[in-house]
């Protein structure tokens, strides 16, 4: 019998031909995972699950008693209880290395085009509505030369601040668990604690990966910490933000207008109020999203499955300690 393997929202398949004949591919889309019967029956005999953003609980462990490896399609892993998974000896890899600069010209797109109001003057132009000078009302505000504040200066944070720094002549503060030594040097990034970035940054740029530790990290107390000129950026994941509390802070004008890649659930609903503000610019969690870059990443999940499969170590196993 051929070995099985689950992919779980995975769309470039042509990596599966990286695959012999052994293995079994059952694709799954757009389904619920908690009560899919068809997706509960492949998790009894599959060894590989690959895809993107399929919660593993201890739940999902349980049905699938001959699980080995996770390889998720995407270098965020939020969504694998890891201790459970170490627990059970199944190994959770990501693909982390291949996406960098390309989620970091995403967000810093998200930036401009908020600052800017590209989208929403993108409409006014279609909409037939440019008849004379802009008014007052429509100018938008700089980007260059301003303070750029970056919470998480991982690597995709890291290349923001590039991008500011040489791109755009912006001053980089940055708050981080750990300094980053070499963006101070590099991009002149200064640290500072995460109550003066957010006193002082023009741009608010959060890139946490989302822990316990940064769940509603951004909340009511830090929005009213913010200039009221502040636009906020998050190319984390929607959960690191209290929603609620930037609902009211856009509403109540504490912040000047917000760019977001990520929401807590994805995706958002049509009528959910963050749709509502003009000053809000949205994109559908688009931070790697490019053909060369999904290519690689869904490459580099496959080899990690199939290492993983055959009893190699994946490159970019995050549990190491299930091999002891
Ligand atoms: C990542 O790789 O984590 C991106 O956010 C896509 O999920």
């Amino acid at each position: 019998m051929n070995r099985k393997i689950i992919a779980y929202n995975f769309v470039l398949t042509e990596a599966f031909e990286k695959l012999d004949d052994t293995f079994d591919v059952e694709i799954f889309e757009g389904i619920n995972p908690k009560t899919d019967s068809n997706f509960l029956k492949a998790l009894q005999e599959a060894e590989g699950i690959v895809g993107l953003a399929l919660p593993v609980d201890k739940e999902l462990l349980d049905r699938a008693p001959n699980l080995k490896i996770v390889a998720n399609n995407s270098t965020g892993y939020n969504n694998l209880s890891i201790e459970e998974m170490t627990k059970c000896g199944v190994m959770g890899t990501h693909t982390p290395g291949v996406l960098e600069d390309t989620t970091a010209d995403a967000i810093f797109g998200i930036l401009l085009a908020a600052a800017r109001r590209i989208p929403e003057l993108d409409h006014f132009v279609k909409a037939g509505d440019w008849k004379q000078h802009l008014t007052t009302e429509q100018y938008a505000v700089d980007v260059h030369h301003k303070t750029l504040g970056i919470i998480g200066m991982g690597k995709i944070g890291s290349i923001i601040a590039k991008r500011g720094h040489f791109g755009f002549d912006m001053n980089i503060l940055y708050h981080n668990r750990t300094r980053n030594l070499e963006a101070e040097e590099k991009y002149h990034a200064a640290y500072c604690d995460l109550d003066t970035l957010l006193k002082e940054s023009d741009f608010v740029c959060l890139m946490t990966p989302l822990t316990p530790e940064t769940e509603n990290l951004i909340g009511e107390r830090e929005f009213k910490l913010m200039k009221k000129s502040c636009i906020f950026v998050n190319g984390s994941r929607g959960k690191t933000v209290d929603e609620k509390a930037l609902i009211e802070a856009l509403r109540t004008n504490e912040i000047h207008g917000a760019a977001l890649d990520v929401y807590p659930t994805e995706p958002i609903k049509p009528d959910h109020p963050l749709l509502q503000f003009a000053n809000v610019v949205t994109t559908p969690h688009i931070g790697s999203s490019t053909y060369e870059t999904e290519l690689k990443m869904a490459m580099l999940a496959v080899e990690n499955l199939l290492a993983g499969l055959t009893g190699k170590r994946p490159k970019n196993l995050i549990n190491t300690d299930v091999l002891n």
